[in-house]
């Protein structure tokens, strides 16, 4: 989910406001996602690296995520949404550790879409900690770390999304990409709309997946 901070700059507005915007975005696309049946999502809604951001910043996403956390939980609770968080999010504040923990535990019975957030999320990060883990449980073997990887619990990885006309990957699920699609839009986040997402699925559909066959 890339581009709030231009989607604002555009417009002249504050930072915080395109990430309000971005968070309109979440909500619509997680409904969108459940109505189409996808048995999976994923967002990037907070990675290792935007600790680095200024501290006013970091404050207005945390502050976002638990408005958002206490204003949706109850429509995923109803909805059948299955919330995942990838990333150690332990390191988040406090009380959001607790907000998460709390939805968690709420919607761990749930059987349909599966939402998964990425927050204090960093690929390499998850890679080390899935390796150290499987050598802990003897061999260090393809099948072991995936095992261990933050995604242990979900469905492979189909289709990656990235907005805002950025053609790189930025530490989001590198081992789990290996045989995704990827899909490259120069639509930023707060625009991003089902009709986008439609698109990126129709563009899926129709690509040959052979992985490494012939
Ligand atoms: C993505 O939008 C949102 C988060 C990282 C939380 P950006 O804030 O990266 O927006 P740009 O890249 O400055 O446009
Ligand atoms: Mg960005």
């Amino acid at each position: 989910m890339d581009g709030n901070g231009r989607w604002a700059k555009a417009r002249h507005l504050p930072r915080a406001v395109g990430h309000q915007r971005g968070v309109e975005a979440v909500r619509t696309l997680v409904r969108a996602a459940r109505e189409r049946g996808l048995e999976a999502m994923t967002l990037y809604a907070f990675s290792t690296e935007n600790w680095n951001r200024p501290q006013d910043e970091v404050a207005a996403l945390m502050g976002l995520l638990r408005h958002y956390i206490a204003a949706d939980i109850e429509e995923f609770a109803q909805n059948g949404v299955r919330l995942q968080i990838i990333g150690d999010y332990s390191k988040l504040p406090g009380d959001v550790v607790k907000m998460l923990e709390d939805a968690l535990a709420r919607t761990a019975g749930n059987t349909g879409t599966t939402l998964a957030v990425a927050l204090n999320y960093g690929s390499q990060d998850e890679i080390v900690r899935a390796a150290r883990a499987a050598a802990a449980e003897g061999a260090i073997t393809a099948e072991a770390i995936a095992a261990n990887l933050d995604t242990a619990a979900m469905p492979p990885l189909d289709l990656l999304i990235r907005t805002s006309g950025e053609v790189r990957l930025s530490n989001f699920l590198l081992w789990q990409a290996a045989y995704a699609e990827l899909w490259f839009t120069d639509v930023l986040w707060p625009d991003f709309t089902p009709a986008h997402l439609d698109e990126a699925l129709a563009a899926f559909a129709r690509r040959e997946r052979r992985y490494g066959g012939r």
